[in-house]
């Protein structure tokens, strides 16, 4: 090159010449022509346009944030906002009580307080899912016990919940595992048959459909988290709520410290947490809930046409939904049969993740008894009250559920979306098509 920067006519043409050739030699690197072959390897993308995320919250959210701003108090208890929100839950769910409350973890509390679990009665349950779901057993000083799953549901196996029955046993917490309903009726005839109280955790199931009815109906206490990434959210929040009068007032007091608003003579005390919520996140979600069934209508169609385009792939399970219920898919839950395939799961979903098709391998990373705190029965600074009492002898180092181990081992999630469209999800499946006759043994 000349001192003053000017190149040369040799120089110019040796140096396009061979970016020419740098170029021609990338393009045989990035594309492979195959029609079959794996975008991973240069092939076209099985999902030709990015796939679109929702538009939460707008204008009806401000509007009611606004009503409560001009307020003069933003307390819950009897204020407008909550007042809507319940009216609107109501008009879905039918209860006569309803408690909104910080979380849903918080509710699941009230409601295992409310059913007067106490210390060293034992709460069946499930081992996938959020931790929320045992919090209020583990501070009433109760047990959680784990029954296994069904395979392709990851909801409570009712057979493996009557093997987990003792003396001991109160309740059960039957979680509706990403929008998909619990076997409701055979999980309340064993309730039934032993005395127990059934609890819905309905946190990640919003606007879901047993049978047709709304969930929430068969237990005897249900509880919604509106927790941000829930299909309807304020942030932070969750509601508890029954149709039982025996249980109905005491959601009120264990929500509110242990205050029963509904009549000021009652002296019993309990000890409730405060679970308060404000009307800033009842305006949020009184609005949000207007939403609701657009949502839950367009993840339970987009979720129904990913399992019918997949049916029949080898080495894929899909999620297995009852033909009269209505999963919302929170998530869209299948399952890899290693033994179908010639690849391990995150190579699996590195290749969807280049189709275009973005899947998460796993869920949680073990089981709730897998975590330190239950191996070392550590809950309370290092202790366990309920078992230095003598009240159990639960020992988590010996849980063995297989399937749920087997589920968390082989599951891989899409984040179906209510601003998908149908060609979206054609195109996703097309994805996992390909990906796994790719990959088929
Ligand atoms: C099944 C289930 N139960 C309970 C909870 C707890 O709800 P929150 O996060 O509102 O406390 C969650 C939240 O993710 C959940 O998914």
């Amino acid at each position: 090159m000349r001192p003053d920067n000017q190149v040369t006519r040799r120089e110019f043409i040796a140096s396009t010449s061979m970016l020419l050739a740098a170029s021609q030699l990338g393009m045989a690197q990035t594309t492979n022509r195959e029609p079959d072959a794996l975008a991973l390897e240069g092939g076209v993308k099985a999902v030709p346009r990015a796939l679109p995320r929702p538009k939460r919250w707008g204008e009806p959210e401000l509007q009611q944030l606004s009503a409560a701003v001009k307020q003069d108090s933003l307390y819950y208890w009897r204020n407008q906002q909550t007042q809507l929100f319940t009216e609107r839950f109501q008009a879905i769910y039918g209860h006569k009580y309803v408690q909104p409350c910080s979380s849903g973890s918080a509710a699941l509390h009230i409601a295992v307080a409310a059913a007067g679990i106490a210390p060293g009665d034992e709460v069946i349950t499930s081992g996938i899912t959020d931790i929320g779901t045992v919090i209020g057993v583990l501070f009433q000083q109760a047990v959680p016990v784990f029954a296994d799953l069904e395979p392709q549901t990851g909801c409570l196996d009712p057979a493996d919940v009557a093997r987990k029955i003792t003396p001991r046993t109160k309740a059960i917490i039957t979680v509706h595992l990403a929008g998909n309903p619990s076997r409701l009726a055979e999980l309340k005839e064993i309730a039934d048959q032993h005395k127990l109280i059934l609890i819905e955790d309905c946190a990640q199931a919003w606007g879901a459909r047993y049978r047709g009815q709304p969930i929430s109906r068969v237990g005897q206490i249900s509880c919604f988290s509106l927790q941000d990434s829930k299909h309807i959210g304020c942030g932070d929040g969750g509601v508890v709520t029954t149709s039982h009068e025996q249980f109905g007032p005491l959601l009120i007091k264990f929500g509110d410290k242990g205050t029963n608003r509904l009549n000021p003579k009652d002296s019993s005390t309990a000890l409730g947490a405060n679970y308060r919520i404000t009307e800033l996140q009842m305006a949020f979600a009184a609005a949000q809930i207007t939403r609701l069934e657009n949502i839950a209508a367009q993840r339970a169609k987009l979720g129904n046409l990913l399992t019918a385009e997949l049916a029949g792939v080898p080495g894929i399970l899909t999620h297995k939904v009852h033909p009269e219920d209505r999963c919302v898919y929170w998530f869209y839950l299948a399952r890899l049969v290693p033994e179908k395939l010639r690849c391990d799961r995150a190579t699996f979903v590195k290749a969807l993740a280049a189709e275009g098709a973005p899947f998460s391998a796993g869920y949680i990373s073990v089981p709730l008894y897998g975590l330190p705190m239950f191996q070392n029965h550590s809950f309370f600074a290092g202790r366990w009250p309920a078992r230095e009492c003598g009240l159990t002898q639960m020992d988590y180092t010996r849980v063995r559920c297989p399937e749920t181990e087997a589920i968390l081992k082989t599951c891989v999630r899409f984040g179906v979306n209510e601003a998908m469209t149908e060609d979206d999800i054609r195109a996703v499946a097309k994805a996992v098509r390909k990906v796994a006759k790719h990959y088929a043994a």
